[in-house]
């Protein structure tokens, strides 16, 4: 077998009920277009959703970036806006930013995130998307699944997995081009930790296996505020990450998630929540929240999908989803205040800086 590639586009482009799920005629349309116009050009696709985010993964053999392969996706994209425009969906193609397509949709608001493989005998691999938040909400995940043995018990077991990974972290504060540094753990643990803990400005792009050179995992880095100039909706993140043998096993990468973390994103995208892990198709609900995050299992053997697993949906993650949900009501409990809310940074685009700047005018320096 050839290489592969496994794409993952997805975008919001419209919701019931505020910024809750698509409807099932959007998902519908979207869904028909990828089965009718990817004849001959898709290996095999498989389509969810997670909150009000629509993601289209897909397997064929273009390589990362292909014309063919986006100009599918936006299309479906754009047949499931008219859908929601339509219904009177709310938010109708809100994630695209752009009117004409050219070559590929990066910078046009959908996330991406696209790997091509040798493929293994045994091809296991990871689909997860979260809404309500943003990239960075998987940097604290990967750097435990991929550094920490109290998450990767293979850093211990495995001379293989011993050999380290190399994490590729771009500053998605720079938005002239990609702005990125390339890490070694374990050497460098400290650095990546470093840059990691910044997760609004510092995002993991991909993960490299150093005894194989094989990429392990890519995270969608879009950065929308970055692209329209101002709020337009969280930036709801897809990730890849392949599993097993010479990278972390399974359950080694779902391990972290068990922290449900605080993350950037909930109402408004401009607060602090726990990241819940939910099962396949959930919507969103409490403070347009909290923020979620889906895994699908896949194997995949010349391009051919199996069904999905869904990786969270198990008796263990309940319990996780209702210790998430007390931590999501803890936090509600201070509401606006402090750590609750996003630091000034991300919310400069919104009506609090127009309020802020009128109150500037009116402080007085007080003679000594
Ligand atoms: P195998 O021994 O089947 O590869 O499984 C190892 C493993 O992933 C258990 O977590
Ligand atoms: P989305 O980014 O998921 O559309 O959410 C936007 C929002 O403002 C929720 O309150
Ligand atoms: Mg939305
Ligand atoms: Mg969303």
């Amino acid at each position: 077998m050839a290489k592969i590639t496994l794409s993952i586009i997805k975008a919001d482009i419209g919701s019931i009920g505020g910024h809750i799920k698509p409807s099932q005629k959007l998902f519908e349309a979207v869904e028909s277009h990828i089965k009718n116009k990817g004849k001959g050009l898709l290996i095999d696709y498989y389509i969810g959703f997670t909150g009000d985010d629509v993601a289209i993964l897909s397997t064929h053999q273009k390589g990362v970036l292909a014309e063919p392969i986006h100009r599918l996706c936006w299309d479906a994209l754009i047949v499931g806006t008219n859908v929601a425009k339509s219904q009177g969906l709310y938010g109708a193609g809100q994630d695209l930013l752009k009117d004409t397509f050219s070559g590929n949709v990066k910078g046009m608001g959908p996330a991406i995130a696209e790997m091509e493989i040798d493929e293994r005998p045994a091809e296991p691999f990871l689909f997860f998307a979260a809404d309500k938040t943003d990239p960075g909400a998987y940097n604290l995940p990967l750097y435990l699944s991929f550094t920490d043995p109290m998450h990767n018990a293979g850093l211990m077991l495995s001379p293989e997995i011993k050999k380290g990974f190399k994490f590729v972290i771009m500053d998605v504060n720079y938005t002239e081009a990609d702005k990125i540094i390339e890490l070694n753990s374990p050497e460098e643990t400290y650095d990546i930790a470093a840059l990691l803990r910044d997760p609004e400005r510092f995002v993991v792009e991909s993960v490299w296996s150093r005894a194989t050179g094989e990429q392990a995992a890519v995270v969608s880095t879009t950065r929308l505020h970055n692209i329209a100039g101002k709020y337009v909706g969280k930036d709801d993140p897809v990730m890849l990450v392949r599993t097993q043998k010479d990278f972390p096993a399974t359950g080694e990468i779902l391990s972290p998630y068990a922290i449900a973390p605080y993350v950037a994103g909930f109402m408004r995208g401009s607060h602090a929540g726990p990241l819940m892990p939910v099962k396949k198709n959930s919507s969103i609900s409490f403070f347009d929240g909290p923020p979620v995050v889906s895994c699908l299992a896949f194997c995949v053997k010349n391009g051919k999908l199996t069904e999905p697993a869904d990786a969270f949906d198990q008796p263990f993650w309940d319990y996780i989803r209702n210790k998430a949900s007390q931590k999501a009501e803890e936090i509600r409990r201070q509401g606006f205040y402090g750590q609750a809310m996003l630091p000034f940074t991300e919310l400069e685009y919104t009506g609090i800086m127009e309020t802020l700047n009128e109150l500037e005018k009116r402080f007085k320096v007080r003679k000594k």
